[in-house]
């Protein structure tokens, strides 16, 4: 398991000795940030990370459902801490919290010790939070806000836990705090849910095609076969990770649309493919598999088409492979991996 290392440097020495010892056998504890520390929380270099979850939590509901997303994907985690520890006291929680909501309205964001340098490799980005007077709490909205452009592109899963409330406002707080952001489909549990945590995280996970990333990273093949009616072709996915994000949806069946009297055949992946950190801009042949970034489809071409900023190449359908989507109408196909 990869994980972030969030101390200072001289910490660092002491810990990489200590280290020696057998660290591989630590809880999933997530470390703690440097305190009154300046410098960014920065990720611990290499690996091939898809996955982050990040969290903040005052009594350990929410940690547990990052914890359980965090070992279901075997990914990087990282708790959101407020600069000055949450109140033990409920009340005074209750009044700390409302006076914090009330000066984020105001554009005032309470302290956080937290920060991150770069979320460069991540293709999916967990965020979960406690709902607090129907809101966000306010060290990840915090944190969102001293985060939002780099954050831009990414595409983001939020999670809540609540007593009863839904997450509904809190989506929009977060849309609003990273307009650049791509936003799936969320996870809420409440007080009466909560304890069928296990299931509705895995059900949601594969609803995201968010797999374990040992799964993944053992497996660089990026070929895929496309059935269409009785005959397969083959594709090759770019190694990027819009085509990452598409082979690990894999197999998916699906009914391929005709856009513009056979020069695409499109469909519309739910949620949106990632097109965090890729390369924009595409002139078409036919085969080429793409993204159409304003509207967020796949679109096989089927015909040459002019260059445009606004499709993303994710994979292109080998040899004459074309020819079996290069019919009028709409076409049933399956997508697999090989
Ligand atoms: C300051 C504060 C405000 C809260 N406001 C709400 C609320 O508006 N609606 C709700 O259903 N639960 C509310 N709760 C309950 C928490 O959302 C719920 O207990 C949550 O699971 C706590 O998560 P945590 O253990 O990760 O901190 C509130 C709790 C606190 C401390």
């Amino acid at each position: 398991m990869r994980k972030f290392l969030f101390i200072p440097l001289l910490l660092v020495t002491l810990m990489s000795m200590a280290s020696c010892g057998g660290s591989d056998n630590d809880p999933l504890t997530p470390e703690t940030p440097g305190e009154g520390d300046d410098n960014p929380d920065t990720p611990t270099p290499g690996g091939n990370g898809r996955y982050l979850v990040l969290y903040c939590s005052r009594t350990s509901n929410t940690e547990r459902v990052a914890q359980q997303i965090q070992t279901t994907l075997d990914c990087d985690i990282l708790e959101v801490e407020p600069q000055t520890a949450f109140e033990s006291d409920y009340n005074a929680m209750l009044s700390r919290a409302q006076t914090e909501l009330a000066a984020i309205r105001e554009g005032n964001y309470p302290a956080i010790k937290t920060s991150v340098e770069s979320f460069g490799k991540y293709d999916l980005i967990f965020v979960g939070y406690p709902i607090w007077y129907g809101s966000m709490a306010t060290p990840m909205q915090t944190f969102l806000h001293e985060h939002a452009a780099k954050l831009a592109g990414k595409r983001i899963a939020l999670f809540a836990t609540s007593g009863s409330s839904g997450i509904s406002s809190s989506v929009s707080e977060a849309k609003g705090l990273c307009s650049g952001a791509t936003f799936t489909e969320t996870l809420l549990l409440t007080s009466s849910t909560l304890s069928q945590m296990a299931s509705r995280v895995t059900t949601w996970l594969e609803q995201l095609g968010a797999n374990r990333e040992e799964n993944n990273n053992n497996n660089t093949s990026m070929k895929m076969n496309i059935t269409v009616g009785g005959r397969t072709i083959t594709a090759t996915m770019e190694d990027n990770a819009a085509g990452r994000d598409f082979l690990s949806r894999l197999p998916l069946e699906v009914t391929l649309n005709d856009y513009n009297n056979i020069t695409e055949k499109i469909f519309y992946p739910s949620p949106a493919l990632t097109t965090a950190g890729v390369t924009r801009g595409c002139t078409p042949v036919p085969g080429d598999i793409t993204i159409y970034v304003p509207w967020g489809n796949v679109a096989i071409f089927c015909k040459n088409w002019s260059q445009t900023n606004d499709l993303i190449k994710i994979g292109h359908i080998d040899g004459d492979g074309i020819s079996a989507l290069n019919v009028a109408g709409d076409v049933a196909v399956k997508f697999e991996k090989q």
